[in-house]
């Protein structure tokens, strides 16, 4: 039961339309009932929530994410030895690219694409390499009712074959023969927790529109994209050692600015799955 007047945690908007700080709460240790409501509760408010100054372990990061459901394997990144549900994300000076450098909703190609996302940071640059986030409810509110209506009976596939084909080669993985997922999703979809509407394409999964011409689907989607990017559906997230960040994947896209190269950066995340859109 929530006690609305002694509430447990501290939430602290970054901007009106997404991202929150949330103070007062010790990740590491088990969360009582109304510490996870009101945790659950930002997150579905805010779309991105920032932790700072939590000292977890692997297990206890694992742990947080199963509260929110069951954890997803990457269809693509290796993993550290006996913890499949570790994605790591490490640049340095020998990196040719980082994970996640346009702007997307995680692994948006799975027939059930991720719900949300938990990256926790280990090293951060001196300076730099902090993250934007997107919200894709401002995003479709913004819209005129002609768009929305437009939008609203249009799908579009998202396929991940042109993001992950030898994307881990460097790191040993020999993906030959395999095949990574495609799907079809709705261009606006309804967040299944909230009930509120969503734009659902991004840059980097999204190929094209369904019984489209090719180049009314590049046309929509060159909108589409610009509109995603306006700087008034983001807010922008400076990194500190033992910062967590947990995004809702069905409502927000982000994405991770380099610009700290030959630095290093080094998070890990975990990841809980979700359902398929509608
Ligand atoms: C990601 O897309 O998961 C990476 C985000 C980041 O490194 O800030």
């Amino acid at each position: 039961m929530q006690d609305m007047e002694n509430p447990a945690i501290q939430v602290r908007p970054l901007t009106p339309n997404i991202g929150a700080e949330i103070h007062g709460v010790d990740l590491s240790k088990p969360l009582d009932g109304q510490t996870f409501e009101e945790i659950h509760g930002a997150f579905l408010e805010h779309q991105v929530i920032f932790f700072r100054d939590q000292k977890i372990t692997l297990e206890q990061h694992i742990a947080f994410g199963r509260l929110f459901g069951e954890l997803h394997i990457h269809p693509a990144a290796p993993s550290p030895e006996g913890y499949p549900e570790i994605l790591v994300v490490h640049a340095d000076e020998d990196s040719k690219r980082i994970t996640g450098e346009a702007w997307h909703s995680d692994v948006s190609c799975a027939e059930e694409p991720p719900l949300g996302s938990i990256l926790y940071m280990h090293q951060v640059p001196p300076s730099g390499g902090d993250t934007m986030f997107a919200s894709m409810y401002a995003a479709y509110e913004a819209l005129s009712d002609a768009m929305q209506r437009f939008l609203s009976g249009l799908t579009a596939i998202h396929d991940g074959e042109h993001v992950y084909r030898g994307r881990y080669r460097d790191e040993g993985v020999d993906d030959t023969g395999k095949t990574y997922p495609s799907a079809e999703h709705p261009v606006v979809r309804t967040h299944p927790e909230t009930g509120r509407k969503a734009l659902y394409v991004n840059s980097t999964f999204t190929k094209r529109i369904v019984d489209m011409k090719r180049k009314e689907s590049a046309a929509l989607l060159g909108f589409l994209y610009e509109h995603i990017a306006s700087p008034e559906f983001q807010c922008r997230f400076n990194w500190r050692q033992n910062s967590i960040a947990f995004w809702d994947n069905r409502c927000a896209q982000h994405y991770a600015i380099w610009d700290y190269y030959p630095n290093v950066r080094h998070a890990l995340r975990v990841t809980v799955k979700g359902d398929r859109p509608f």
